[in-house]
């Protein structure tokens, strides 16, 4: 059993989404599978280039991207994997720019134009995407990032298997908000938050991980 995760964070130490992931490589440790994860940010590469190589009907082999770049061997290696786990701060109401280059990467070698629907990914799998934003909870659903995340949730459904959402919110954005220019965040509230509710997102995440781990 071998959980895969992704940290589309640029920040690749203690911030918000790659502790989240840890958790849930912890959680899956714990659980008895083995766990990579990979930092997009430290990798060059491009998204899909429309190059349709994947769907020609003389294609040797399906999910395979013809792109040769540093996503190569990652794409290589999530043929291997039993559950897949994208974390992503919120940028701009979205996934950040790495993780959607990643994931049109990741998603359209298996996309199948056929007319049965057939999954091209060869076996079914769990699949988690972890969003890490500053906008509170009660947010959420008024700027539309619940449609957002569940769109990408349908996604990783429809390619790879089950997919879970785990969203964090109200996120720790500076050690020091007296270092930035930031008066519009009270920084007494967000350091609560840190301090009382992130820790409850990271126990959620180390559960995630115990059910990645499970296959079932
Ligand atoms: C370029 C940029 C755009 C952002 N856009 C949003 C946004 O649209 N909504 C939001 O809630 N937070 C937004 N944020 C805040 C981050 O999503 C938030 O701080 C996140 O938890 C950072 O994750 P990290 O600590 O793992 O880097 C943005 C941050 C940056 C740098």
């Amino acid at each position: 059993m071998k959980v895969m995760a992704f940290n589309g964070s640029p920040r690749k130490k203690k911030w918000n989404t790659v502790t989240l992931l840890e958790n849930v490589l912890k959680g899956a440790m714990s659980a008895g599978a083995e766990t990579e994860l990979v930092q997009l940010y430290d990798l060059s590469f491009s998204g899909c280039i429309s190059c349709f190589s994947c769907k020609k009907l003389s294609r040797k082999e399906d999910g395979v991207c013809a792109v040769q770049d540093d996503l190569t061997p990652v794409l290589d290696r999530v043929k291997e994997a039993d559950a897949l786990v994208i974390g992503t701060p919120v940028y701009y109401g979205a996934e950040s720019a790495s993780t959607r280059a990643f994931m049109e990467r990741l998603l359209f070698p298996y996309n199948n134009y056929a007319k049965d629907l057939k999954h091209l990914f060869p076996k079914r799998i769990n699949t988690a995407m972890i969003y890490t934003m500053n906008l509170p909870e009660e947010m959420v659903e008024a700027v539309g990032l619940d449609s957002m995340s569940g769109f990408t949730k349908m996604l990783m459904e429809m390619h790879f298997g089950a997919c879970e959402l785990l969203l964090s919110t109200d996120t720790l954005q500076f050690d020091d908000y007296d270092k930035y220019a930031s008066a519009m965040f009270d920084k007494e509230a967000k350091a609560r938050r840190h301090a009382e509710v992130f820790p409850e997102d990271c126990k959620h995440a180390f559960e995630l991980g115990i059910r990645m781990a499970s296959g079932e």
